[in-house]
């Protein structure tokens, strides 16, 4: 069903490619491009006069610039794409600030559209959240806007567009943003990757598009049966193949630029999934520690070997190794879809790169297991303590007049009910996946929720504070949070194409007044 969401969006990449084709563009515009030989003719001709992407950079200091504008990316030597960039790069630039810091970010938007930024994960104040219609008024071309908020908590984050997200962050608008801990503990090597997934052909896609709609139809008749039988994953494959490419900071395949390590040294990997697809990845030749998930540190991680981290959509994992095995070896995405090959990453021991690796991306391994990871104690909350505020968030997914609709409790965005709370109340959160084949990867703006059970047994492992909560189909988690930063704060599913489909509901202060009204004749005000 995502499929058809996505045509929707490819039509619209198609439409500009179209606006702005111009073979004659094509020749001696960008030296870079002379040794490509199979150029993905239909991206290409579209935004020729685009820049190409350039280097993430890393930006720290009192005043931050970005500039949210287009360009084209090389995803690997046969394709290019015309992207939506912070600062000229997929990712765009890293944020990196200290805990304690004031952060200003002044953003100027160069897109031919309005835009906003969410700092995902961060409890910034509610009127620096970013949510147009709902936080502030989006930001139109050539204006600029100032975010500024106080660096809290430590951790890995990452800042999107919450303006048509679904589409705007699937053409490459997110960066990360890494506070540093006072008293940082040190690592010899830190690299942030950030997971995402494209498609290659736009036109390929548009026309598959008109055949979609169709199938869905009769695949939701088979979704629907009462024998339980699911839905036919192979019909749906080419569907799937839509984002065909995936990739790591903007990069696939070869073009991947290998991490450089040293025998002896301590490696952070900051893994961020800005995608809409879940990633298993699997580190070869070392044991690791899962050290912190959407910033917040686990207790006690113990090493583990060959099991894969699965990664949301939205979610952060930071995991560490120690260097002990020379040669040459990959962390690579698991899986059997088109793009999978693409998701993996050398790790070269400097002067001691002799490959000794083997790809195996169809290799069963089994997935690490947070709820029982990390060493038990008692975390801010439990399952049988007073909460003022109990909601239970039926998840599903069902034909609306215009194609597949997501729910909450049988409702879409604006009309679900919100979770009503005031400031200090302990809110207690049900999750349910009712929807027979759709992930839903649940982020809450503005807050940490600490997951409390899984299909009603109990977290034993580390506490797990988190701010996005993967929940497969059939899947129930119970979480709880408290009511500690008024405002209007979004409840979602990071699969932005589901949140754009109805997927969304608001934890509203009833004590919180803001000063911010909607301009009404802005009529790109849509809380997503
Ligand atoms: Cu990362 Cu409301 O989103
Ligand atoms: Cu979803």
């Amino acid at each position: 069903m995502k499929k058809w969401l996505l045509g929707a969006i490819f039509a619209g990449v198609v439409a500009i490619g179209a606006a702005c084709s111009n073979p004659s563009s094509m020749q001696g515009h960008d030296m870079s491009n002379m040794n490509m030989e199979k150029e993905n003719t239909s991206a290409e001709t579209s935004k020729q006069q685009l820049p190409l992407a350039t280097h993430t950079e890393v930006l720290s200091g009192k005043e931050i610039h970005l500039t949210a504008k287009e360009a084209l990316l090389p995803i690997n030597d046969q394709v290019k794409l015309p992207v939506y960039t912070y600062n000229g790069s997929v990712p765009g630039a890293q944020i990196r600030v200290k805990q304690g810091d004031k952060v200003k970010i002044v953003v100027k938007n160069e897109l031919p559209e309005p835009t906003t930024i969410h700092w995902h994960g961060y409890p910034v104040p509610n009127n620096q959240d970013g949510v147009p219609g709902v936080t502030m008024d989006a930001i139109q071309p050539g204006e600029t806007f100032t975010y500024e908020f106080t660096a809290t908590v430590p951790g890995t984050y990452w800042y999107h567009s919450h303006q048509k997200s679904a589409e705007q962050v699937d053409k490459g608008l997110y960066g990360t943003l890494i506070v540093e801990p006072k008293n940082e503990e040190k690592v010899d090597r830190d690299y942030t990757l950030v997971l995402d997934e494209w498609m290659s052909d736009p036109n390929e896609e548009s026309h598959m598009d008109m055949n979609m709609s169709g199938m869905n139809h009769s695949d939701m008749g088979h979704g629907n049966r009462s024998d339980g039988q699911q839905m036919d994953m192979s019909n749906m494959g080419h569907n799937m193949n839509m984002y065909d490419l995936f990739t790591i900071n903007g990069k696939s395949g070869a073009a991947i630029e290998p991490l450089k390590v040293k025998k002896g040294e301590k490696v952070r990997l900051r893994l961020v999934n800005a995608g809409y697809m879940s990633h298993k990845l699997h580190l070869h030749g070392h044991e690791f520690k899962i050290v912190a998930t959407d910033g917040q540190p686990l207790k006690n991680p113990q090493p583990i070997k060959d099991e894969l981290l699965n990664i949301a959509p939205g979610e952060r994992y930071d995991i560490e190794f120690i260097a002990n095995n020379p040669g040459e070896w990959l962390l690579k995405c698991h899986g059997n879809m088109k793009g999978t090959d693409g998701m993996k990453v050398k790790i070269q021991y400097e002067g001691q790169a002799n490959n000794t690796d083997k790809a195996n991306a169809k290799e069963n391994l089994p997935v690490a297991d947070m709820t029982t990871y990390g060493k038990y104690e008692t975390g801010p909350f439990t399952l049988d303590q007073k909460y003022d505020v109990e909601y239970t968030m039926d998840l599903g997914t069902a034909m609306g007049k215009n194609g597949m609709i997501f729910t909450i409790n049988g409702k879409t965005y604006p009309d679900t009910a919100p979770i009503n709370v005031k400031t200090g109340d302990l809110v207690k959160v049900k999750i349910v996946n009712n929807s027979p084949m759709d992930v839903h990867p649940m982020h809450l703006h503005g807050h940490f929720f600490q997951v409390l059970s899984k299909n009603g047994k109990p977290v034993t492992g580390s506490p797990l504070i988190k701010d996005s909560l993967n929940v497969n189909p059939g899947e129930e988690y119970v979480v709880a949070f408290k009511a500690d930063n008024p405002g209007n704060w979004m409840f979602h599913c990071h699969d932005l194409h589901h949140a754009s489909a109805g997927m969304v509901t608001e934890v509203k202060y009833a004590d919180y007044k803001s000063d911010y009204t909607p301009d009404p004749n802005d009529t790109t005000n849509k809380g997503e």
